[in-house]
């Protein structure tokens, strides 16, 4: 398995894994070993979708080498192409999008019996998520992700997601309650609910959705076990009151917060279809500090979207400084096929957007840096990850607050474990620990 992009392909990658595994299949981390490659990739941004067409000249190599082996393609690369893929790569031997993932085995099969390439490309408005129980043979022994909806109606106009993962839908409450319960009962001690836009869980088109994801959140900290509950990603425009209150309601719901501001700007956020204005959103801010002072945020940016000036982007600036994220993920816009913005005029050069890039980042990692410093001196919960790359007995671990904390210590650690560590120095991407 071979997997690019967000959460969401991470966790589609186990499913994967997992049903390959109910029909006799074993992960190796050698591809010239395996009988079956999946490359599970993201169209996102122009150079993720680069990075998964040229993993496929590697993999054209192998087969070369073994024909037997059938090469799969999965995830929104898939989905965008399709069957054209296979004009361009004819050597590959499934075409499948996000929604075909659980056909994999039969698909796989198909390919071997019928000696020919099988594309699963339908993006159906009436696909149901089906009912799935996780394994614990895979992944993290004490974190999971859970997928709650998947798809997305916003149809922001720089973006690919609602063409790649089609409308949005949401999964039944009872197969996500019975998933979480399984995970909590055989020992997973955090879990996170994802989708493309969690806020609006039960929104989507399937009328049996009753329950609000506020709702959902509350059902799932209720499972007796469960020590640390987050979520990723959400809109802007969909975080409410009831969400906002779930951060003091709910303890075992970690503080931290990724909401995508995207730009400072109100005129690019209009050309955006984001369906907020950058007072709403700091209002938004203001109210969940109100709940949760501790709370971190952390954000995604776009520099040198069309007609972006240098007001624009200076607007952009001021909401690092006005918000205080912990961290900001930020990309020079890029034109994906379907999306609006890609006939937009007035295109920002390369050399401008690279220029504005450098000059956010530095910013960002100063206030990263900063929001670092004022650990310094406290006491924090730390759940325990694994050893840390650094020598001496130093393992890693992560506060609730989601910022990652390396401390020594002789014993052997159990990820999942949780201690109280005291802050002793701050990096720019982690916190140095002596456990208490
Ligand atoms: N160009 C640049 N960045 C993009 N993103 C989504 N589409 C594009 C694009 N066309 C960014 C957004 C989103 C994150 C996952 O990727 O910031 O929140
Ligand atoms: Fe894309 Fe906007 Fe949907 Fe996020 S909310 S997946 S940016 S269309």
């Amino acid at each position: 398995m071979e997997t690019f992009g967000c959460q969401m392909n991470e966790r589609d990658s186990e499913i994967m894994a997992q049903l390959l595994g109910e029909h006799s299949y074993l992960q190796t981390d050698k591809p010239d070993k395996a009988d079956v490659v999946v490359v599970n990739t993201c169209s996102i941004r122009g150079k993720a979708a680069h990075k998964a067409y040229s993993c496929f000249g590697r993999y054209k190599k192998l087969k070369a080498k073994n024909p037997r082996l059938i090469l799969a393609v999965t995830g929104c690369v898939a989905q965008q192409d399709g069957a054209s893929l296979l004009e361009r790569m004819p050597y590959i031997d499934i075409v499948m999008g996000p929604q075909a993932i659980y056909a994999l085995p039969s698909l796989v099969a198909a390919a071997r019996r019928e000696k020919k390439p099988q594309v699963a490309t339908d993006l159906s408005v009436d696909f149901i998520i089906p009912p799935f129980l996780p394994s614990l043979a895979d992944g993290a022994p004490h974190k999971r992700f859970i997928t709650i909806m998947q798809g997305c109606d916003n149809f922001c106009t720089y973006c690919v997601v609602p063409y790649t993962r089609g409308r949005e839908i949401s999964r039944s409450f009872t197969d996500i309650m019975a998933e979480a319960t399984q995970l909590v009962n055989q020992g997973i001690q955090e879990l996170t609910l994802i989708g493309q836009n969690v806020n609006s869980y039960g929104k989507g088109r399937d009328g049996r959705q009753s329950k609000s994801f506020p709702e959902l959140l509350r059902s799932v900290a209720a499972i007796d076990g469960l020590q640390r509950l987050r979520f990723t990603t959400s809109h802007p425009k969909d975080l409410s009151e009831e969400l906002m209150r779930c951060f003091i309601e709910i303890p075992s719901l970690c503080p931290h917060f990724h909401l995508p501001v995207q730009s400072g700007s109100n005129i690019i956020l209009q050309r955006m279809n984001r369906k907020y204005t950058i007072e709403t959103y700091l209002d938004k801010v203001a109210r969940l500090r109100k709940y949760r002072p501790d709370i971190a945020l952390t954000t995604d940016i776009i520099i040198g979207f069309p007609g972006e000036t240098d007001d624009d982007f200076a607007a952009t600036m001021q909401v690092l400084d006005k918000v205080r994220y912990h961290g900001a993920y930020s990309f020079k816009y890029s034109d994906r096929p379907n999306a609006k913005a890609a006939d937009f005029p007035d295109k920002v050069t390369e050399e401008i957007k690279s220029e504005r890039l450098a000059r956010l980042q530095v910013r960002q990692n100063e206030i990263s840096l900063a929001l670092k410093q004022v650990e310094i001196g406290k006491t924090v919960e730390v759940m325990v990850e694994g050893a840390s790359k650094a020598p001496d007995n130093q393992w890693s671990g992560r506060t609730g607050a989601n910022q990652i904390v390396n401390f020594a210590c002789a014993a052997k650690l159990t990820p999942g474990q949780l201690f109280v560590v005291k802050i002793v120095d701050a990096c720019q991407n982690s916190l140095r620990g002596q456990m208490i």
